[in-house]
């Protein structure tokens, strides 16, 4: 069997047409393509708006440095003043300060309800009355301890000066002599001291308070005078016997320490003397540190500490000299600063999930036009006219290349221009890399997932969860991994393994570089940074790379081993059948598959299915036969499922086809037919027993034989937006037609099939109507003139003028190739054929021409009588008077029908039989006819069925 058919396109020639077909198909999708890379630039210029906002925003005039809010008559409304260096603790961050307020130190005293008083659960008796704190007069509680009581006691006496009323005309100079304080939470910074700035009362801690003790101070702040209350609070000195008591009465006072009560008893401060004497000065002070506004890192608040080291050294001074001694501590102050503008940058700070987003959007976009072209089997159908796998895969991992690579520079330059500096600050040569890696990886990943799904809407649902999910999962569960220092970064590692994560990684890492440029007006990303410690560029620049070295095979292998949608499955081991098979001549093959189906017959077959068997079993004993076809007890078992047995579509079929003949199917639907074409087509695998085309095993040499076959499907499987003639030169070009042969066949074939004139062939196949579509698909199957040509009912749905355009058309293209034809018209099987075959229950029933079989089956007239329903008697007495075997095969309401054997009756016996009835009662009407090919049919069907429902 040699194989003489043209010779297959080469790998050039097929990509270029599979290219030239997908760039006609993107020009006619620009809509879509549009919409998809202004996606990215629609999303851009909505962070755009979204940070002007917010600039605009950050840019008010209360917020700008220098202005702040003055409540100025203490009735609630405020007015802005500007004229400062800064306005509120929320600007002394970003203003600039060249010369800090100087602010009095002041004591951190216990807000007047948490202040200690005793209670019944603590054991000191010398703590104020409880009572007090309804008043909220309580008294601010001092504790000490020492070495020597009775210098504690003395030290302790002089803490508080009675110099009162103060002198308030020199404020600082005021706080400066009196030990005042607040009970308001610090800030980070002293530029403002949230004391002053509160409507809070301030308090001044004397001995004792005297009725009417309040006084008000004037704060000058700016050109603003604040009136701030300053209250009298009583100092109380306790003598405690150790520093433990002292450690156990702090701790127990705490606001959340003592949970069995819930007391709560703060004290002012505390001091341990130690062994402090007229020599020797030494001193340990408690302070509450926890005083702060930021539960984040409390630890870097400020602590109003200095008062009360003043405080205890004063008294000091006066123990050694006398009680007007006394060193003032004036104010403190912050150090000067520069300012820092304040900006809150959008794009960086959402950057990373929302670009998550933004980028993996393509994935699901991929994934659905790769399914798609497998649920449609249009990569089968391509396949199918010799469309191998390598050039499919090199044009479509381009072509979704240079979209993703359009989509992510669209995407760059968009926030570029409009001056994101996610992407202004980082590098774009880092940037390029990134995403030229990411995208490759995702177009694998694409590939791979493809294989899993036949079922476009499932593939876009899945799509999208990834696309959501990686974005969600990444900003909720892998971030804040990220920013924990003590969570292993081994584990990072692994988590980025998930594609999602080392996107999202990836682009957190610009974010934050983007940030701290934005921030600290340096650079962001450069390629020296990649080696920074914490910079986890290089790491997942890796892990993609080596990610997509590793998916791309195995998405190639899963395509050839599972999908389902290009072709036959392989095996699992292919490529290791792929090397065993170049070292076995095919006679040999076909030989050891010989003996083992032949014996496998014993059901009872008709002679000449029999006869139809042992010609093929001679053909594969012959090294070279002109049969194009050859078709060995070929056999289809589809698997129980659900509980039901296991289905025999095609039961042991053996058919041989010589060139320029064409073999007619009939057989009722669910026969096997349609099981028998895809196994032929390579759509599915036979169960056992194989098939040659042109000499090639259709189990191994499936790709071979695509490019001398053609294929008409039952179904149009057309490219909606491609016109008639682009679909033809597309499988043109796919069967090695070029330069003007290939322009002459297209015509040709457009003339046969009558889509040539009025400019049809130029229109879009969505645009077509039944009809058409269906001539399209017959005149793709037969471009390229391929050897063997299947045709799944070519003709349904066509008006009876092309219908016979078609035929004549199809005997035509029958020279010199074998056609196989499903049909249910017996007119066109009648037409068509050289020889038929009856196909029922998943076998042959009858093979012959379609004269043989009639006259085979057709021995017999079918008599036809119409009378009144009461005279059935009378002519059922008439036809066996006629013919006394005669057999009724169909009676309704008068109607009979007869089968006459040839050889009983005479034609003009009925006719004058027929007259002298006529006589007796009224015939409405009769009729005699010979067997036609659907009688054959019919009666073939019946009893095969009728057979079989029986054994
Ligand atoms: C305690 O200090 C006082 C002076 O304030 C001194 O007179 C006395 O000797 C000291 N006591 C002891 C035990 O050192
Ligand atoms: C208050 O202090 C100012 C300035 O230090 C001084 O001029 C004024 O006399 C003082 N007033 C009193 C009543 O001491
Ligand atoms: C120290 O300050 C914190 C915070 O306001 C408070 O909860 C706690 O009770 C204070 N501790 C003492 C001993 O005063
Ligand atoms: C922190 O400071 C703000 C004003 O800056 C104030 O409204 C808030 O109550 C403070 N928080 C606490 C816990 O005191």
């Amino acid at each position: 069997m040699a194989d003489s058919s043209v010779e297959s396109a080469s790998f050039a020639t097929q990509a270029n047409a599979l290219l030239r077909k997908n760039l006609i198909f993107q020009k006619r999708n620009l809509k879509t393509n549009i919409g998809l890379v202004t996606f990215p630039f629609l999303l851009c210029i909505l962070l755009f708006l979204i940070q002007t906002l917010v600039d605009n925003e950050l840019d008010k005039a209360s917020n700008k440095c220098g202005c702040i809010c003055v409540d100025r008559n203490g009735d609630g409304t405020c007015e802005t003043v500007c004229g400062i260096e800064y306005s509120d603790l929320d600007q002394v961050g970003t203003c600039p300060i060249p010369s800090p307020s100087e602010w009095p130190a002041l004591l951190q005293v216990p807000a007047p309800e948490y202040r200690a008083v005793r209670t019944d659960s603590n054991a000191f008796p010398d703590l104020p009355n409880e009572s007090c704190r309804s008043t909220g007069s309580c008294p601010a509680t001092i504790l000490f301890t020492g070495g020597n009581r009775s210098l504690g006691q003395s030290l302790a006496g002089s803490f508080f000066s009675s110099d009162f009323p103060p002198n308030t005309s020199d404020v600082l100079n005021t706080f400066a002599n009196i030990i005042s304080g607040s009970d308001t939470y610090t800030g980070f910074t002293n530029f403002l001291e949230p004391a002053f700035i509160s409507r809070q009362p301030m308090y001044t801690v004397q001995p004792q308070c005297a009725p009417n003790s309040t006084f008000f101070v004037p704060i000058q702040i700016a050109s603003v005078t604040i009136r701030q209350e300053v209250r009298c609070v009583q100092g109380v000195n306790l003598w405690r016997d150790s520093s433990s008591v002292v450690n156990e009465e702090l701790y127990n006072g705490y606001r959340q320490a003592n949970v069995r009560t819930r007391e709560i008893n703060e004290i002012l401060a505390a001091y341990d003397f130690l062994d402090t004497n007229e020599n020797n000065f030494n001193v340990n002070v408690w302070y509450n540190s926890t005083y702060s506004n930021a539960s984040a890192n409390s630890a870097s608040a400020l602590v109003r500490a200095p008062r009360s080291l003043n405080m205890v050294s004063n008294a000091y001074l006066r123990f050694l000299r006398n009680s007007a001694t006394q060193i003032l501590l004036d104010y403190v102050k912050e150090m000067p600063k520069p300012g820092t503008k304040l900006t809150l940058d959008f794009s960086s700070l959402l950057g990373a999930l929302f670009f998550t987003w933004v980028v993996f959007q393509l994935f699901p976009v991929i994934l659905t036009s790769l399914v798609y072209e497998k649920q449609r089997n249009l990569r089968i159908m391509m396949k199918m006219h010799g469309l191998g796998d390598g050039p499919y895969w090199l044009i479509s991992y381009a072509y979704f290349l240079v979209l993703s690579i359009v989509y992510m520079l669209c995407f760059v330059i968009f926030g570029s221009v409009i001056g994101l500096t996610f992407f202004t600050l980082n590098s774009y040569s880092i940037q390029f890399l990134f995403y030229f890696i990411y995208v490759n990886l995702q177009i694998a990943l694409a590939f791979l997932l493809a294989t899993m799904f036949s079922n476009v809407k499932t593939a876009t649902v899945v799509g999208q969860v990834c696309v959501f999910g990686s974005g969600l999962l990444g900003a909720y569960l892998f971030q804040p991994f990220l920013n924990d220092a003590t969570f292993a970064r081994g584990w990072i590692v692994v988590m980025e393994l998930f594609p999602g994560f080392s996107l999202y990684r990836g682009l957190y890492e610009f974010a934050q570089y983007s940030l701290e440029g934005n921030n600290m007006g340096t650079d962001g990303m450069r390629w020296k940074n990649l080696s920074d410690g914490k910079n986890g560029m290089r790491t997942i620049l890796i892990i993609m790379f080596v990610e997509w070295l590793l998916v791309l095979p195995v998405a190639y292998y899963l395509d050839q081993v599972v999908s389902s949608g290009s072709g036959v499955k392989k095996s699992p081991l292919f490529f290791l059948q792929n090397l065993k098979k170049k070292h076995l001549p095919v006679l040999q093959q076909k030989l050891s598959f010989r003996r083992q189906t032949s014996k496998v017959f014993v059901q009872m077959e008709k002679p000449d299915v029999l006869q139809e068997r042992e010609k093929v079993e001679q053909l594969l004993l012959e090294s070279n036969t002109g049969h194009a076809v050859i078709c060995n007890n070929l056999k289809k078992v589809y698997p129980g499922r659900d509980g039901n047995p296991e289905k025999l579509a095609v039961r042991g079929l053996s058919l041989a086809l010589p060139r320029g003949e064409c073999f007619g199917m009939l057989g009722p639907n669910g026969a096997g037919k349609t099981s028998f074409i895809s196994m032929m087509t390579g759509l599915t695998m036979p169960s056992s027993g194989t098939a040659y085309v042109q000499g090639l095993d259709i189990q191994n040499d499936m790709d071979r034989i695509y490019t001398n076959m053609g294929v008409c499907p039952q179904h149009d499987l057309l490219w909606e937006v491609l016109t008639g003639r682009e679909h033809l030169l597309f499988y043109g070009r796919l069967k090695n037609l070029k330069g003007a042969a290939l322009t002459q066949a297209v015509e040709e074939s457009l003339k046969s099939v009558n889509l040539f004139h009025g400019g049809v062939g130029d229109k879009q196949a969505g645009k077509y109507s039944g009809g058409m579509k269906r001539r399209l698909s017959v005149a793709i199957s037969l471009i390229g003139d391929p050897k063997v040509v299947y045709m799944d009912e070519p003709s349904t749905g066509l008006d009876p003028a092309s219908r016979n355009n078609l035929w004549t058309v199809l005997k035509r293209a029958k020279k010199g190739r074998a056609i196989i034809l499903t049909t249910h018209s017996m007119e066109e099987a009648e037409f068509l054929c050289d020889r038929l075959g009856i196909f029922v229950d998943g076998a042959f029933q009858c093979i012959g021409n379609p004269n043989e079989l009639k006259g085979r089956y057709g021995g017999s007239y079918v008599f036809t009588m119409t009378t009144a329903s009461n005279q059935e008697q009378e002519v059922e007495k008439l036809v066996h008077r006629l013919s006394p075997s005669a057999k009724r095969i169909y009676h309704i309401s008068g109607t009979q029908k007869f089968e006459l054997p040839k050889q009983e009756v005479r034609i003009a016996d009925v006719f004058q039989a027929v007259e002298k009835a006529k006589s007796m009662f009224t015939i409405y009407a009769w009729g005699l006819a010979d067997t036609t090919l659907e009688d054959v049919f019919i009666k073939v069907a019946r009893s095969a069925q009728s057979f079989n429902t029986f054994s």
